[in-house]
């Protein structure tokens, strides 16, 4: 065997002990010219390829080019041990300087700044905070809502529909959070106050103003003698609280098929009305199916969009900002 073939086999036993002993950047880098520069065992091995017979030279330069290719990870591997070793030297951090870079830390998003206030407001004027599944049936969805499968409103929500098994309706990514409005009412006896946040989904095209999924915070009150009177009071109290005392809500006649009235709710804001919010008297029909006595009870129903209040709050003119990763959204709120 060629001598050189021989120093190449010895350091490739050896160059791994070589490099794991070594501590500071800058025996590394000494290192590396010994291991790989103009005069290492790899340089001169590739060098006398072009002079040896070639059944040596295939035997002799895979070897040689293996050989480079691990010092070159090892080395690498070697350099993040010791820089990391190098931070670890740095004077300790002093945890009684005021924190300048909290801002770099992370941050809410700034919707979830918005809901978490949203449940604040809620729960102190009694609602419980619920849960309702993303993909309902077709049935909480839409049928329990007055929404039959060629009722036109459906056509407003059109979704995503999931295939189900044989003889099973479709299953739906909710469109709104009504769709827990039943559910709820099952399961629970009246007198009471909920509110449902969660995500919604629809077949809709992205704009400024719309997203295929975005949050809805679903209200359902049922007890006796709820009336329109305290669906009004009860939003433009939240509102008040979320955009302040001067805060003025309005409501406009509109069409819901799961509420009897239907209303749209206005907010005026810094000069205008902005819609925000459909609500309503809950359907007897609705009620009845919950299992709730309508002659008895009555309730008010309410769904709005944290993604728009939170639009309104911080003056953004696009939703779709607060649906894609953008530090710079975060760091407002
Ligand atoms: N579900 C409606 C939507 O997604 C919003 C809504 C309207 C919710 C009226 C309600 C209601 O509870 O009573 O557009």
């Amino acid at each position: 065997m060629i001598g050189i073939l021989r120093d190449v086999q010895a350091l490739a036993a050896s160059y791994q002990t070589m490099i794991s002993d070594i501590q500071t950047p800058a025996e590394l880098d000494q290192l590396r010219s010994q291991l790989l520069g103009k005069t290492s065992v790899v340089a001169k091995a590739l060098g006398s390829l072009k002079s040896i017979p070639i059944e040596q030279k295939r035997e002799l330069g895979a070897a040689a080019n293996q050989l480079s290719r691990q010092i070159e990870s090892a080395l690498a591997a070697q350099q993040a041990i010791v820089s990391q070793a190098k931070d670890d030297d740095l004077p300790p951090i002093d945890f009684s300087q005021p924190i300048q870079s909290v801002h770099q830390a992370g941050h809410m998003h700034p919707t979830q700044v918005v809901l978490s206030e949203v449940y604040d407001i809620f729960t102190r004027l009694g609602f419980a905070v619920v849960d309702g599944p993303e993909i309902e049936t077709d049935w909480y969805n839409f049928e329990v809502l007055n929404m039959p499968a060629d009722h036109p409103a459906r056509e407003m929500q059109d979704t995503f529909y999931i295939e189900s098994d044989e003889g099973h309706p479709p299953l739906v990514p909710r469109t709104h959070t009504s769709a827990s409005q039943i559910r709820y009412m099952e399961e629970h006896e009246p007198p009471f106050k909920v509110i449902v946040p969660g995500k919604v989904y629809r077949n809709e095209d992205e704009d400024r103003t719309h997203m295929w999924s975005f949050y809805q915070v679903e209200g359902l009150v049922v007890g006796e003698g709820v009336s329109m009177a305290d669906l009004k009071g009860t939003l433009l109290h939240v509102m008040k609280e979320l955009f302040g005392d001067s805060t003025k809500i309005r409501f406009r006649p509109s069409f819901f098929p799961y509420t009897e009235p239907s209303v749209e709710v206005d907010v005026w804001y810094q000069d205008e009305w902005l819609e925000i919010c459909g609500a309503g008297m809950v359907h007897a029909d609705v009620l009845e199916r919950g299992g709730i006595d309508s002659e008895r009870f009555t309730g008010f129903a309410f769904g709005f969009g944290p993604d728009r209040l939170t639009m309104i709050r911080y003056g953004l003119k696009d939703i779709r900002i607060l649906w894609r990763p953008n530090m710079l959204v975060s760091k407002q709120a």
